[in-house]
């Protein structure tokens, strides 16, 4: 049994992880921290480099063989709430995939999400997609990281995309 397993704060990747449930049938779950999260939330757990204590998660995430973790990346790097669910679900994943609507297309940004990735799971990921909100935005918005923060995604934003889900979502991988 495959599941989408996702955090937001803004909203975009609940957009993204409603669309892959949907190609995979599966359903999404959220993974919400228990204290409630601002953006300052998420600044002070990049510079204290500090995890987040979770809600329990529902037990048909904790059956699921396979999942599609989906979240924000933030700094380089996971938002600590996933980060947490990735840590609790890994030992009993036969694989999983990542996705995420991030702000930009940074040099390294790859790499050191997937190191992010496989600290947290203790293996890399099968699939990952990184997929920049910056594509979507005029030119004279692109690299103004205020204005890519502040970008909001909606369903029918997602087409700017549609190779990295296709990808994301192939059969086999
Ligand atoms: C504090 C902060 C740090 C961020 N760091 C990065 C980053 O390193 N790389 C990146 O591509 N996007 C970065 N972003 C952009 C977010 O990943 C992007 O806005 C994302 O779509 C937000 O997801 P959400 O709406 O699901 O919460 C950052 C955003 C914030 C607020």
């Amino acid at each position: 049994m495959e599941i989408v397993v996702y955090h937001s704060l803004t909203g975009n990747n609940r957009v993204l992880a409603a669309e892959i449930a949907r190609r995979l049938g599966v359903s999404a779950v959220e993974v919400e921290a228990v204290r409630r999260r601002r953006i300052w939330t998420v600044f002070a757990d990049m510079i204290l480099r500090r995890d987040a204590a979770i809600r329990p998660l529902p037990a048909a995430a904790h059956a699921a063989r396979s999942a599609v973790f989906v979240g924000p990346v933030y700094d380089m790097g996971l938002a600590a709430p996933l980060r947490a669910a990735v840590a609790a679900l890994a030992p009993g994943l036969d694989a999983y995939d990542f996705a995420s609507l991030c702000g930009w297309r940074r040099e390294g940004e790859p790499e050191a999400v997937r190191a992010a990735l496989t600290a947290a799971a203790g293996r890399p990921p099968r699939r990952m997609e990184l997929m920049a909100v910056e594509d979507m935005m005029p030119a004279a918005d692109k690299g103004r990281v205020t204005a890519i923060a502040a970008q909001r995604i909606g369903p029918a934003d997602l087409g700017h995309w549609s190779a990295q889900i296709d990808r994301l979502t192939a059969p086999d991988g």
